[in-house]
């Protein structure tokens, strides 16, 4: 149920292993779209694996619960949590799918096992998912029914490799239920992943602590670059020297302009609500959400600097609109409070994204600000701006040479890179006014 990133994802990966799947959704556009073979969102890959399971009759859509549940062993609840208003996980979408399986198992003669994959406050499964399914079916688990927890950990941009080849596979199950066990270990045996079974709540757990220790360890990082480029330090070189140490690891330790996305804000938010409400003070998921803020602010200041000082009447380039390369989300991207922070010092900003371009407009709309100026082509946006930012690594820009980034803008002809897009020493050898997170100014 659901045919977002983890909804259709997870269809197409449960197919490539010969598994038979109907995607559910309750809007009719979502399921024609996705029974076209489009798949609602950009994602590499994914146009193509759609179309291959829809060919070969492994895959299929409908707006009908029951209709799917009469057909199927499991489902997968894969709807959207999105944050309310105190930071805790809107449970609402959840709570609604959750009822209508009750309804369509209500008339079922036979078990049906239930799996949320959709991200939860820890509990959430026991207190929402197993009372609604319960009382709109009639039927206690686990005699009546199944639940089960099975968070997912891909990631937007390589959603369907990561769905594929996930580092472990986690399965909350309920006390005693080793039927759902055994069902869900079988249909997981040919992805042949490391598997580790949980209580519901373990599961939960172990969804929002990963997140948010990939989240605190972004934020440290932004941190220690931010104090390297104040002293004569790479803090690219700094963290590499500290993720060679194999108890830390160099995985989520590239400095930037901040994560964004749909998972890590929302992931601290929540986890910061949940702890409160257990009564413990949430002091590290709290200190990454700061941090977070920060860092849009200082590749502004990198801007100003480059900009000797002033931000009046200049023009800069906002390469990078999408949240991370390879997709066209901009959920929370750091482009927003970038783009927001150089119009309020009196920039006139011209933005590019290979792909994101038309959400971002929505984004900026939905602000309540005036349209932005968004160019499909790369060398619209470079004439004549003083500086040019790059906030999110596509390859597209990655390939740019230092003479193509450089020889339509206007002087000083800045390059703000707060993604480490490019190798600094190469443009700074090659004459390029290279400023980048984590580095020294030039
Ligand atoms: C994240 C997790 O990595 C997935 O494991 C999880 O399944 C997913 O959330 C989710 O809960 O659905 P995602 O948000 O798609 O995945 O993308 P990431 O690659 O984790 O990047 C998140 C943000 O952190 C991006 O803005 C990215 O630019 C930033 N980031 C990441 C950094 O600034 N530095 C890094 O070293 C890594």
């Amino acid at each position: 149920m659901g045919t977002g990133y983890v909804g259709l994802v997870t269809a197409l990966a449960f197919c490539h292993h010969g598994h038979r799947v109907t995607c559910v959704d309750i809007i009719p556009e979502r399921v024609d779209s996705v029974s076209r073979g489009k798949a609602p969102f950009y994602e590499p890959d994914v146009a193509e694996a759609l179309a291959r399971h829809l060919g070969s009759g492994l895959l299929d859509a409908t707006t009908d619960t029951a209709k799917a549940v009469a057909s199927t062993e499991i489902t997968f609840l894969c709807v959207g949590t999105p944050s309310s208003a105190d930071g805790s996980y809107d449970l609402g979408h959840l709570g609604a799918a959750a009822r209508s399986m009750g309804e369509a198992i209500a008339g079922l003669d036979r078990h049906h096992l239930v799996v949320t994959k959709s991200t939860v406050t820890p509990t959430a499964n026991r207190s929402v998912v197993l009372p609604a399914i319960t009382n709109a079916s009639g039927k206690e688990a686990p005699a009546g029914f199944s639940l089960a927890s099975n968070p997912e950990f891909l990631r937007e941009g390589s959603a369907l490799a990561d769905a594929l080849a996930p580092d472990r596979i986690v399965l909350g199950i309920m006390e005693g239920d080793q039927a759902a066990r055994d069902l869900l270990e079988g249909l997981y045996a040919p992805f042949d992943r490391p598997l580790l079974v949980t209580s519901l709540e373990g599961a939960e757990l172990i969804k929002l602590a990963s997140n948010s220790l990939l989240a605190i360890k972004v934020a440290f990082a932004n941190e220690v670059a931010n104090l390297a480029s104040s002293v004569d330090a790479d803090g690219y070189q700094v963290l590499e020297g500290v993720g060679l140490d194999h108890r830390l690891g160099p995985h989520f330790l590239r400095a930037g302009a901040g994560f964004g996305g749909s998972c890590f804000p929302r992931g601290l938010r929540a986890l910061v609500a949940f702890s409160r409400s257990q009564g413990a003070p949430a002091l590290l998921p709290t200190a990454a959400l700061d941090q977070n803020e920060v860092q849009p602010a200082v590749m502004v200041d990198l801007v100003r600097k480059a900009l000797d000082g002033n931000l009046q009447g200049k023009r800069v380039a906002l390469l990078g609109l999408a949240f991370k390369p390879d997709t066209d989300d901009v959920r929370e991207t750091r482009a927003l409070p970038i783009y927001k922070l150089l119009l309020e010092e009196g920039a006139t900003v011209v933005c590019h994204d290979p792909r994101a371009g038309s959400n971002f407009v929505e984004l900026v709309r939905e602000e309540g600000l005036a349209h932005p100026d968004v160019r499909e082509g790369l060398d619209e946006v470079l004439r004549e701006a003083n500086a040019a930012v790059i906030q999110t690594e596509w390859e597209e820009y990655r390939l740019l040479g230092p003479a193509e980034l450089v020889s339509e803008m206007a002087p000083p002809r800045a390059i703000v890179d707060a993604r480490r897009t490019f190798d600094p020493y190469m443009m700074r050898a090659a004459g390029v006014t290279y400023w980048g997170v984590g580095l020294p100014p030039p």
